[in-house]
């Protein structure tokens, strides 16, 4: 068996090295999103022989899949009261002793990353770079959230007092937090959930995506091998409205959600309903992203990160570039520019690894964004459509529109919306960008100081990327989330996430 590890950057070296770092180097065949990986600098040639080892691995493993059936809500009930139960010992459990099962599950989703790459792929819909990407990502949540955690939780830290008198702050757990994850980081978000909870001295149940339910049992069976004890973590399956038996809940003491504003709005509503006390959410929702690219910035790479930001992962992630404000006397040369790079995507089985946008995760998801494509095709400017095999699959396409108030809402695939605006006008873009109420990521391409430093000060968004793409938040590097109707903060991958997750307690003892 290869292992992944030799294919992954470990964590350790993403954390307080320059970003560069942090990224895998694989060389794949034709790959667009990597430009760098067609320089051959730094690249051995060995690497391309353990890439085909590991694909035949991943092959073999995608084989024998059982069905998983969903949770009833007695189960959903049944889970809350053993965590609740499993809290009392967890809690007690010393941080370095939490923090060293993280660490070991870290080591084995590497040395079993073949195994969880077939499975992205195959539940997921992963191509292979976005799938090594995020058994990385995953990786390094669970070492950052360790690191973090015996820094935060392993000593309660003394504070200033008269004399006679000893004052001490800690972090403790605050009961079972529910965790509710998306499908499109079935492994990464899922993990990051649950390690930053766990590492915290929660008990957790845990609520996949009901389309990804396989990953997460494979992912929490690794972490129980891994020394969390089965009491502490439990997996709940089902869709939405197992969610909503676990939020309505009366012992629970969190929720962490990734996943749509609605139905973040929907758990807020549900915990405020209840009686007994206060229960705290941290949300990460979604984004109408934008992407400001003026008359100085680098055509090429504008083209090249706008391809990446818009259509990689086929569009499926929160931080996606969605409206592309176009400096009107480049707009139509940078269309084109972007038009003829997304033209060599190859869209396809996300298996093979020359494909650069795989299926999008469901029929529903299709259909709705077809229907989206449609209504563009009426009411905007055509300027590129791809071509998409038969299945679950759309093609990128880029659409131009009048005004950015058009798009009135998430647009969850691979379809840009391009929106010119005169030099003079760029206070209007930033108000366009405000009028959202969304603040997750927003790129900028330009080599004017000045108008960099505007923009950074005037709009409020969680993550901003000047001059290259805006994706791919790398954990401990670019902490990662959003505020108004993207999501409460904290950060996840950041130093203040484990916190959110805890309750302080000062002890005063008078000696
Ligand atoms: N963390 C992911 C990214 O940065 C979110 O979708 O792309």
């Amino acid at each position: 068996r290869v292992p992944v590890s030799a294919l992954l950057q470990r964590p350790a070296d993403a954390v307080g090295r320059p970003q560069q770092a942090a990224h895998p180097r694989i060389p794949l065949p034709a790959d667009l999103f990597a430009p760098e990986r067609r320089n051959s600098r730094g690249v051995e040639f060995g690497e391309r022989a353990a890439l085909d080892r590991l694909l035949a691995d991943v092959r073999a493993e995608a084989a024998d899949l059982e069905p998983i059936t969903d949770a009833t809500p007695d189960q959903a009930n049944a889970a809350v009261t053993a965590a609740r139960a499993g809290f009392a010992s967890w809690s007690r459990t010393p941080a370095g002793a939490r923090a060293a099962a993280l660490e070991q599950a870290a080591h084995l989703l590497e040395s079993r990353g073949a195994r969880f790459i077939a499975l992205l792929q195959r539940e997921g819909g992963k191509t292979l770079d976005d799938a090594l990407s995020e058994l990385r990502e995953a990786a390094d949540f669970c070492r950052y959230y360790a690191a973090q955690g015996r820094k935060l939780f392993g000593n309660d830290a003394a504070m200033p007092g008269p004399t006679g008198e000893s004052n001490a702050l800690g972090l403790r757990g605050r009961g079972v937090f529910v965790a509710i994850s998306p499908w499109n980081f079935p492994l990464a978000i899922f993990l990051g959930q649950v390690t930053a909870a766990l590492m915290a001295g929660n008990s957790v149940v845990a609520k996949p995506a009901e389309q990804t339910p396989r990953i997460a049992r494979e992912a929490v069976a690794l972490l129980h091998e891994a020394g969390i004890p089965g009491s502490a973590l439990h997996l709940v399956t089902g869709d939405g409205r197992i969610g909503a038996v676990l939020t309505a809940h009366a012992d629970i003491a969190g929720v962490v959600f990734t996943g749509s504003t609605e139905v973040a709005r929907q758990i807020n509503r549900t915990l405020a309903a209840k009686d007994g006390p206060i229960v705290p959410l941290i949300a990460e929702t979604g984004g109408i992203n934008a992407m400001i690219a003026d008359a100085t910035a680098l055509p090429e790479q504008v083209a090249d990160d706008v391809v990446t930001s818009a259509f990689r992962s086929a569009g499926q992630r929160c931080s996606a570039l969605r409206l592309l404000f176009a400096q009107e006397d480049v707009a139509d040369r940078m269309i084109e520019m972007i038009a003829g790079a997304a033209r060599e995507l190859k869209i396809g089985d996300p298996s093979d690894v020359a494909t650069h946008v795989g299926p999008v995760i469901d029929l529903e998801a299709k259909q709705r964004l077809d229907a989206h494509i449609a209504r563009m095709k009426r009411e905007a400017r055509l300027h590129f459509a791809g071509h998409a095999p038969e299945g679950c699959f759309v093609a990128p396409h880029i659409f131009e529109l009048k005004q950015a108030g058009e798009l009135t809402e998430e647009v969850f695939g691979p379809i840009l919306h391009v929106v010119r605006y005169r030099a003079e006008n760029l206070a209007r873009v930033l108000q366009a960008i405000e009028r959202t109420g969304y603040g997750l990521t927003l790129g900028v391409h330009s080599r004017i100081d000045d108008t960099i430093e505007a923009i950074i000060d005037r709009v409020q968004v969680g993550n901003i990327y000047v001059n290259r793409n805006m994706i791919g938040a790398v954990v401990g590097v670019q902490p990662f989330g959003g505020n108004g109707l993207s999501g409460t903060g904290p950060k996840a991958g950041g130093p203040h996430y484990l916190a959110r997750f805890a309750t302080e307690q000062t002890v005063t003892i008078n000696t």
